[in-house]
């Protein structure tokens, strides 16, 4: 099996590096296709099946893990990662209960309680796999209300006396927003602190906006700190807000979906500094740990309140064991897929020295493009030390710009607004597979586009 896999993954890798990234088709020839050669109406052999759906995704889709890939944190995968899914879909484990899937189960527990430790969480700490980063944050702001308003787990949002505040700046990841509506609180629970020049949480103005907020009846609960903005990089200053949260008794949360793998790595892991007084994190292995989608992970230091968070004992459940509460009761999800499996056979084949390995290439690249976009002639306009450089120029259209490149297949790459201003580009190395040659060939075509298109 591994042997073909092997081989399949190959074959796949040297495809899409050798192919188009961007896709060109519209909605009505792929709803075309479809409907002229999937009717349902008969059986069709899989062997038919499996080619006609690769040659869609080789296709029609943005070839996230070619080596030019510079978006939005999607990574290339190991093979390792691939072997996990597949065990994972051949055997079906049922997650929701140990019982059920004893070994699965704990080799869940056991990959995050290594990864809780390198963040400098207790052991005791809680922790469950979740389908990203999204599903991570939610739970943490659900957990952070059971703990700091009793009531909230039978009366909910109208149970709490004042409305509940929420801090975090505009460079938080905007799934916040959908939380904050699940979870009944509103939008204008979500109170934006400001930020230095570099696009980091401004903590004089978080003191003053807690202040505020108390004295105008608000009840704060929680402040989210992001290591690794979406859009930029910024990592928050994670031990002034720690010790305020402390001192202000309020829940600190680190999002750190695609900067937490930063701990892995000796040379960036004192950006990360302050990750472990948090309270809850949420880390992706889905984006810097290189494994397939969906993979998200929550941890927590309070297990009784994300007990309390998620409790939902039934009596159609296998009852718990000696072994410890089961998932259904303690997480977001009731029937849950092995998503561990594939983080626990990267790290298996890997190692911890593997994965330093990867994380500084990658962090090297990034460097290795900035350089070279300087000596090009664009101005970087982030400061981060993780790889994701935004660049702009003089008299850059952003949308031109990026069509043109796209067009020429010669790199994906997005744009963004920081803080409101004119759109910049934005390139984040996300391949593992990204060498120095793919970048100066990026940076040397990207002069071509200035020059001829402007
Ligand atoms: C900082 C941050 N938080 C949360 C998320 C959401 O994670 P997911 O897409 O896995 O739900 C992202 C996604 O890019 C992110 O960058």
């Amino acid at each position: 099996m591994l042997d073909e896999l092997r081989h399949t993954a190959a074959r796949v890798e040297s495809d899409i590096a050798g192919g188009p990234i961007v896709p060109c088709v519209t909605p009505e020839a792929i709803r075309r296709h479809l409907a002229a050669n999937f009717d349902f109406s008969k059986p069709l052999a899989l062997d038919d099946v499996i080619p006609e759906v690769e040659s869609m995704l080789r296709q029609w889709q943005v070839q996230v893990t070619h080596p030019r890939y510079f978006g939005l944190f999607n990574p290339s995968v190991t093979v390792a990662s691939i072997a996990g899914d597949l065990l994972t879909a051949l055997y079906n484990p049922q997650l929701a209960a140990w019982r059920t899937a004893p070994a699965a189960n704990e080799i869940e527990r056991h990959t995050l309680k290594w990864l809780a430790a390198k963040f400098g969480l207790p052991a005791g700490a809680a922790a469950n796999f979740t389908s990203g980063g999204g599903e991570a944050n939610l739970s943490a702001v659900v957990v952070a209300l059971t703990q700091a308003f009793p009531e909230f787990g039978e009366g909910g949002v109208r149970g709490i006396a004042a409305a509940p505040a929420l801090y975090l700046t505009g460079g938080a990841h905007h799934g916040f927003l959908k939380t904050v509506r699940m979870t009944g609180l509103g939008r204008q629970a979500l109170r934006y602190v400001a930020t230095d020049g570099n696009l980091k949480m401004d903590v004089a103005d978080l003191a003053r906006q807690v202040k505020a907020d108390r004295e105008a009846g608000l009840a704060p609960f929680m402040v989210v700190a992001t290591a690794g903005t979406t859009a930029a990089g910024a990592i928050d200053p994670l031990p002034e807000i720690a010790r305020f949260c402390r001192l202000e008794n309020l829940w600190f949360h680190v999002d750190a979906a695609w900067g937490g793998a930063a701990v892995l790595s000796p040379r960036l892991k004192t950006h990360l500094a302050g990750i472990g007084e948090a309270d809850s994190i949420t880390c992706d292995a889905h984006k810097w740990f290189s494994v397939p989608m969906g993979a998200g992970m929550f941890f927590c230091r309070h297990p009784d309140s994300v007990s309390r968070a998620f409790d939902s004992e039934i009596s159609f459940m296998p009852g718990s064991t000696e072994s410890g509460q089961d998932p259904y009761t303690t997480t977001t999800q009731w029937s849950r897929r092995f998503i561990g499996l594939k983080l626990f056979m990267a790290l298996a084949e890997q190692g911890e020295s593997g994965y330093r390995e990867m994380i500084e290439h990658q962090t090297r690249m990034g460097d290795v493009l900035r350089q070279s976009l300087r000596d090009a002639g664009w101005r970087i306009v982030n400061d981060t030390p993780l790889p994701l450089v935004c660049f702009t120029r003089e008299g850059l259209v952003a949308p031109r710009f990026l069509a043109a490149l796209y067009k020429r297949q010669i790199a994906w790459m997005s744009s963004v607004e920081l803080d409101g201003g004119e759109p910049v580009l934005r390139a984040c190395v996300t391949s593992f597979r990204t060498t120095e040659r793919d970048i100066e060939w990026v940076v040397g075509e990207m002069a071509r586009i200035v020059e001829e298109e402007g």
